[in-house]
């Protein structure tokens, strides 16, 4: 299956939609600030452009889609201002897959718009829109166009889902009981397209550009551990109660696996090396809580969500449903959520379990 002709996630504003149930990408990109606000800070005071150019891979549709970039522009406009500079043109490139609900961004651009060139007051430069449809495992820019590419929440989508020489029985992603022989496949894959989009950003990024990308990911090595695709092991519980109650086949359970890959520090690390085109700045993993709410001051943890399995229920429904949908039917995804935001309460209450995310900030070698 190739992913760009199903995956989208959930559109429009309703209460199924991703614009609705993104708090904790939102979180995400509140969390990793310090990294985006030092990596375009810097590329804006080396390299002073007179029309600076940022594209989002992976910008999705809902209140994160201009958050990221506004955040941007902010530090960008912070720092001119300190220096006594004028404002550049800001050229923003919103990148997402064709089926993602581009409609509903654009549809919201004027009043963000206007919104935005208030809180910024007199003296902000232009900042134009683009609506970028395609998959970023392939060019989307001209050669040497872009200053900045950020991406939150995105690259661990891979192209495809692995080939897969054994059944990962039970599963739909990976956990204590696949086959290595199926963590190798997507290890592969991941890195595979990982290597594809480095080259794409490489062929489109000025000399010199910078790059800041987050994505789900895990701390160390192994890949059962409850920190790397634990809420897809948990949606996988609820599949498999309804495979034991016959209300899904259990070949069709065991042929569907989910293609995403979370990846360690290392494994970037590595990657991003190999490749080739980039140094890397900072490469950091920060940790969010699945259980509560804001920050914590005592541990400096950051939290997502206080009401328990039912957002983050909705959360990864927003996000996979679509796939879901594709292979199970649409008949059954009331139920499987039913089941799903059960477990994930009843987890919740017992255990302590948080998301990984991996920020690499690089640059272009010149
Ligand atoms: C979980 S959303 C994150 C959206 C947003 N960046 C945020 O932080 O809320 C992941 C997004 O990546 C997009 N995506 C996945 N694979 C992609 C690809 N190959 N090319 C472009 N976008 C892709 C999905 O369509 C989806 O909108």
């Amino acid at each position: 299956m190739e992913v760009v002709e199903v995956l989208h996630m959930n559109g429009g504003t309703g209460d199924a939609s991703y614009a609705s149930n993104s708090l904790l990408q939102k979180k995400v990109i509140l969390l990793t600030k310090p990294i985006t606000e030092e990596a375009i800070t810097e590329l804006y005071t080396r390299l002073f452009p007179k029309s600076i150019c940022i594209a989002d891979m992976g910008c999705s549709s809902g209140p994160n889609t201009f958050l990221a970039v506004s955040e941007l522009i902010k530090n960008v406009e912070k720092k001119r201002t300190s220096l006594g500079h004028e404002s550049p043109e800001y050229q923003i490139h919103l990148n997402d897959l064709p089926s993602n609900d581009f409609n509903t961004i654009f549809r919201s651009l004027p009043s963000f718009q206007k919104s935005f060139s208030k809180q910024m007051g007199s003296g902000f430069g232009h900042c134009f829109f683009t609506g970028v449809p395609g998959s970023f495992y392939g060019r989307l820019f001209p050669n040497k166009s872009l200053h900045f590419v950020h991406s939150s929440y995105s690259l661990m989508w891979l192209s495809r889902v692995p080939d897969l020489e054994e059944v990962n029985k039970g599963n739909i992603y990976l956990s204590s009981t696949s086959p290595l022989s199926v963590i190798r496949a997507y290890l592969k894959q991941f890195q595979r397209d990982f290597t594809t989009f480095l080259q794409c950003r490489a062929e489109e990024l000025v000399p010199g550009g910078v790059m800041v990308l987050t994505l789900m990911g895990r701390k160390g090595e192994d890949h059962s551990g409850k920190e790397s695709g634990y809420a897809l092991e948990l949606l996988a519980r609820a599949l498999n109660e309804l495979v034991s109650e016959g209300q899904i086949e259990e070949e069709q359970l065991d042929c569907f696996n989910v293609p995403q890959y979370t990846p360690s520090p290392a494994e970037v690390k590595y990657f991003v090396e190999e490749e080739g085109s980039f140094s890397i700045t900072r490469l950091e993993a920060t940790t969010i809580h699945w259980t509560a709410y804001d920050h914590d001051h005592v541990t400096g943890h950051h939290h997502a969500f206080k009401d328990g399995g039912y957002s983050l229920s909705n959360c990864v429904r927003a996000v996979v449903e679509p796939l879901l949908v594709r292979h199970f039917g649409e008949a059954i995804m009331d139920e499987v959520f039913h089941r799903y935001r059960e477990i994930l309460t009843n987890c919740m209450t017992k255990e302590k379990i948080e998301f990984i995310n991996v920020t690499v900030s690089m640059k272009r070698r010149v």
